[in-house]
């Protein structure tokens, strides 16, 4: 998985999470996150590159995990918070960044590459993650 150890990894995470400037709740969050991929979707065929550069660096920077989620997060998934973080850090963060990057040179090559590595952290996620975190931030719901 990761080329970094997982103190390294955990170190820029914080250090990313401190650059970013809200605080947020993870399901409205995340609803916004389907939304711009979704736009992103709609500048790839329609071969607009700033739509998909403004709409890239948007994810790269998307707001922190309220701080409340992200203790209990932590706690629920012990070890396992390194993968969550690389989901988050290496694949979302890194390649919206690199698509973006990607978009203002116009090489719609790359940025298709790029997408499909953010898809995939976001997909990897929830399949590892998501029913199980789920039910530690929403006990109420059923
Ligand atoms: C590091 C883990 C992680 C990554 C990366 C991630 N998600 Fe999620 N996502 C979650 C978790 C956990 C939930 C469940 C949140 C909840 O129910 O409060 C979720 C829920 C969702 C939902 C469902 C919201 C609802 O109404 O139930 C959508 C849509 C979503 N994510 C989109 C995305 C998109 C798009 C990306 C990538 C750009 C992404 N997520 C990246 C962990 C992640």
């Amino acid at each position: 998985m990761a080329s970094l150890p997982g103190a390294t990894l955990w170190n820029a995470f914080k250090s990313t999470a401190d650059s970013q400037p809200e605080e947020q709740p993870l399901l409205p969050m995340m609803q916004k996150l389907m939304v711009q991929m979704n736009r992103i979707n709609t500048g790839i065929y329609m071969q607009d590159y700033r739509l998909i550069d403004t709409t890239a660096h948007n994810i790269a920077h998307h707001p922190k995990i309220a701080r409340s989620q992200m203790k209990k997060i932590k706690k629920v998934l012990g070890s396992e918070i390194k993968k969550f973080v690389y989901y988050d850090l290496q694949m979302v963060h890194s390649h919206a960044d690199s698509m973006s990057m990607a978009a203002r040179r116009e090489n719609m090559q790359q940025v298709l590459e790029h997408y499909e590595i953010v898809q995939r952290g976001c997909v990897n996620c929830h399949v590892d993650f998501r029913t199980e975190l789920r039910e530690v931030l929403h006990p109420d719901q059923e």
